[in-house]
């Protein structure tokens, strides 16, 4: 498909040399004026032609969204700049490519003892991928989603212009973009804010057999004016091993009295804690732990504690990633579910979806709650009204030559069960990085925000050339 794309816009485009389509073809190097002729050579074209164009971050999203039928596709990583630079003053920042992965800035930005606020678990992701979306992880809590944590963006619009937007100029556009989907123009550049970083990070697992225990204090703990730095949280359905599951590189250090814990057939909820330190300040860190623990009702002897350092902490997947990778068990069917789920009903969703329809899992479930006050609300992100909301993320994995219980068909008809049970109970969810097949269901999906989301793309993006594979408008089909 990608090939044919690329022979098609070749045919098309005179200014073909310098698009890439994927990481397996020739790289070319690429700048923001390629991408600005390209797009407006097509948007010149009008009805006329059938080209859209669709920007790939990491190529990490699940349907295809960074994809396009018979169309042009950016691989925004051969787009090398601005080279990244990091300004050291009150208010530090970075600037970066759209293109950039996390893991780059984290490891330049710390070369200053500085580093971004907000995460998401796995780092291998582009600054613009994740910023169409939101960028969320266990910071999130205290430093809002990665679309808070922007200061000013370059961007390429559906009509090719080249366009730099913040919080006072270009407004519209600039809160347009974030969460935006993709829709209303190509994030080139990124100045994002930073923060000092720590040295290490102390790294805390505690477990619950009860989810009202176990989310009462995941609440009270995003509710505290200094609580920790981190705060995630994930469900154990039937699973042995908790400690040490793919996605981390978790080592209590007890293991063996960690290893005795196996939920069998029982569901469990593990709290997963991280603060920052200095080596200089482990007896205040210390002490801050205790006391923040000894307000909490986790089962006491399952308290599981390990130290890293800063990086190897934020950077845990990658470690998973090259252990599965090796197993061969990493570049296989993901069929996630991504939910945001207000608070009121959290307690009835994980009674009927961890109690009942879920029988066992077959990779992480992360359940964690976020305080909506920390969010800018003026982005084009769709939340739930509560103002505490959860986010769940059921992060299947498909292993080769399986079928029956652990097949992908299975996986999609639970997650679909799942989508139907809260559609039915009414339970006001939106899905995170959002997948529908209609406009129907993307209208339902903005609710009130749909009008503001139509007319961003009729100012920015008219001839809907941009992130078709988002499938929200049609080219060709005039959208209004
Ligand atoms: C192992 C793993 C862990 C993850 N963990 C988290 C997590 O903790 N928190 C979280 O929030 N997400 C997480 N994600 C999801 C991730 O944020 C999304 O998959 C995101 O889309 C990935 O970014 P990408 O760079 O691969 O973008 P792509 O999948 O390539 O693109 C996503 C969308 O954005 C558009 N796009 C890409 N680049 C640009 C650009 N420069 N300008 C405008 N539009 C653009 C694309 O056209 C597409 O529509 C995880 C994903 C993986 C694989
Ligand atoms: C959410 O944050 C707001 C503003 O900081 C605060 O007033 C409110 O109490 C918080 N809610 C909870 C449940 O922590
Ligand atoms: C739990 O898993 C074990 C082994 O993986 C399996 O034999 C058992 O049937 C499962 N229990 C339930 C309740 O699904």
């Amino acid at each position: 498909m990608a090939t044919l794309a690329f022979k098609i816009c070749i045919m098309q485009l005179k200014t073909l040399a310098i698009l890439t389509i994927s990481n397996h073809q020739q790289f070319y190097i690429l700048n923001r004026f390629d991408i600005s002729s390209t797009i407006k050579h097509i948007y010149h074209m009008g009805y006329a032609s059938e080209l859209t164009v669709a920007a790939r971050g990491h190529g990490h999203s699940l349907q295809g969204q960074s994809q396009t039928q018979g169309g042009v596709v950016i691989n925004m990583e051969s787009l090398q700049e601005p080279l990244m630079e990091v300004h050291p003053l009150e208010l530090p920042y970075v600037d970066v490519s759209g293109g950039e992965l996390w893991i780059n800035i984290l490891h330049e930005t710390l070369k200053h003892g500085l580093s971004p606020k907000s995460w998401t678990d796995y780092l291998y992701l582009t600054v613009g991928g994740t910023l169409s979306n939101a960028g969320i992880s266990g910071q999130a809590f205290l430093h809002g989603p990665q679309i808070n944590n922007v200061y000013q963006l370059e961007v390429v619009t559906g009509k090719g212009e080249v366009v730099t937007c913040s919080e006072k100029q270009n407004t519209d556009l600039f809160y347009g973009v974030l969460g935006g989907l993709g829709q209303f123009g190509i994030i080139t550049r990124a100045r994002i804010s930073l923060q000092p970083a720590p040295k290490m990070v102390k790294w805390i697992r505690v477990l619950y057999s009860e989810f009202s225990l176990f989310s009462e204090d995941q609440e009270h703990l995003i509710s505290l004016e200094k609580s920790f730095d981190y705060i995630e949280g994930f469900v154990l359905i039937n699973r042995t091993g908790f400690v040490n599951n793919w996605r981390s590189s978790f080592n209590p250090k007890d293991p063996v009295q960690a290893s005795q814990f196996i939920s069998d057939g029982k569901v469990l909820y593990c709290l997963e804690l991280a603060i920052y330190f200095n080596p200089e300040e482990t007896t205040a860190m210390n002490q801050k732990v205790e006391s923040l623990l000894s307000e909490l009702s986790f089962i006491p002897s399952t308290l599981f504690l390990s130290e890293v350092s800063y990086v190897d902490f934020l950077d845990r997947v990658h470690t998973s990633e090259i252990k599965l990778r090796a197993q061969g068990l990493w570049e296989v069917p993901h069929p996630w579910l991504n939910l945001l789920i207000p608070k009121s009903q959290i307690s009835y969703f994980s009674q009927e979806v961890f109690g009942n329809i879920l029988k066992d899992s077959n990779g992480p479930i992360l359940i964690y709650p976020v305080n909506k006050s920390k969010w800018n609300r003026k982005t084009s992100f769709i939340t739930p009204d509560e103002d505490i909301f959860y986010l769940v993320a059921i992060l299947s994995s498909v292993v080769p030559s399986s079928t029956g219980t652990d097949g992908l068909q299975h996986r999609l008809t639970l997650n679909q069960k799942i989508l139907d049970f809260s559609a039915r109970a009414n339970l006001g969810i939106k899905q995170y990085l959002p997948h529908y097949s209609n406009q129907e269901e993307w209208k339902a999906h903005f609710g009130p925000q749909w009008e503001l989301f139509v007319q961003r793309k009729s100012a920015y993006d008219p001839l809907a050339i941009l992130a078709p594979g988002q499938r929200i408008f049609q080219k060709a089909i005039p959208f209004l």
